[in-house]
């Protein structure tokens, strides 16, 4: 099978496209013929190996997994001796770890949930990480309850663009923030109000934000506390992840915001997604209902993965880049 193929870390211009064996299934796996795959932060943090704390997971040397990709979409074609809850021939989506920019994917069946009949193949790529992370701050970190005032920084973003959608569907009024030329897109999602993060600063009203969502991942807590009220909860989903050789931008979530939280009013919490298929059926509903739409900047062929992860560092998309992979006969 053809396949995104990486021996070591670095920049995109690492990968190859190559001729690799199809993978074999364990008993709890399947076999998935990939027809779209998602881009998102994390398969630059693999690619790159940086920051380095990633290694402790992705290889301490070179890469364990030689397929890039994690976000998938695709029809099953094969299943393990104990699988249950699929058959060949299902449509699904989801996440493997195995490396889903390729012809073929092997996954466990509960990284895996049936895509959501409204959606192409190509825009139920753009769902998982992306939508179980936004999932995840909404509903979980973020508690959002109908009434609440919910900021989303960068609400342009793969997170960020869900995010918007899933707080307006629990009944919050939402303020994306974002760059000048995402604003009508931001509008267009459901964002009640706007911020050009070029022009104004996130305090700019006050403390009157119930939750406050930060996909951005560069700014100060006490700048981001300045924008929550009185007992408000802080959901840190994003570290710049190009900052930092050892923990990127992280060293706020996984050591500031623990910390302080003991000794301040405000809720400040990590929001770690959890891959697991509860999550992607909720999302599926959400998704059938109309109420969450994952918006695509753009598809490139699985030959032109290179540009694509170019254009997701540097392109300031708006929404998600999608991988397509065309079905071998
Ligand atoms: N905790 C988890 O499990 C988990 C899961 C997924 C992702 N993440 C993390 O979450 C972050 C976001 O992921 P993503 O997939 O949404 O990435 P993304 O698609 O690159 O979105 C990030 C967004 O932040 C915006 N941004 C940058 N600087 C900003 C600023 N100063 N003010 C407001 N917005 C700003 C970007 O806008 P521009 O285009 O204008 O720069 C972009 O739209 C990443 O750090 C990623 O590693 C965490």
């Amino acid at each position: 099978m053809k396949a995104i193929a990486y021996d070591r870390y670095g920049p995109p211009s690492t990968i190859r496209l190559r001729d690799l064996d199809r993978p074999t299934v364990g008993d709890h796996e399947v076999l998935v013929r990939v027809r779209a795959a998602g881009v998102d932060p994390g398969v630059l943090i693999f690619l790159t190996g940086r920051p380095y704390l990633v290694r402790l997971a992705a290889g301490l040397r070179r890469p364990r997994v030689p397929v890039l990709g994690r976000d998938v979409a695709g029809v099953v074609t094969e299943v393990g001796a104990r699988v249950t809850r699929l058959r060949p021939g299902d449509e699904v989506y989801g996440t493997s770890l195995r490396g889903s920019y390729a012809e073929f994917t092997a996954t466990h069946e509960r990284r895996l949930a049936a895509k959501p009949t409204n959606l192409t193949f190509a825009q139920a790529a753009a769902v998982p990480i992306s939508g179980m992370t936004a999932l995840r701050a909404v509903r979980d970190t973020g508690q959002v309850r109908p009434g609440h005032r919910v900021l989303v920084i960068g609400a342009a973003g793969g997170v960020g663009s869900q995010a918007v959608q899933i707080a307006k569907a629990y009944g919050a009024s939402v303020t994306g923030v974002c760059n000048p030329t995402a604003i009508d897109a931001v509008r267009a999602l459901g964002a009640d109000e706007v911020l050009d993060y070029t022009r104004e600063e996130i305090d700019r009203d006050g403390p009157v934000y119930d939750v406050v969502i930060d996909t951005g991942g560069n700014r100060p807590l006490s700048l981001l506390r300045r924008a929550l009220a009185p007992r408000g909860t802080l959901a840190l989903v994003g570290g710049d992840w190009t900052r930092g050789a050892v923990l990127g931008g992280y060293g706020r979530q996984v050591l500031g915001a623990p910390l302080l939280s003991t000794v301040v009013g405000h809720r400040l919490r990590a929001v770690s997604a959890r891959e697991r298929v509860e999550d992607l059926e909720a999302l599926r509903d959400l998704i059938e209902s109309g109420a969450l739409t994952p918006p695509i900047e753009r598809s490139y062929p699985l030959a032109e993965t290179a540009d694509a992860l170019r254009h997701f560092t540097d392109g300031h998309p708006i929404g998600k880049i999608v991988i397509t992979v065309d079905a071998p006969g």
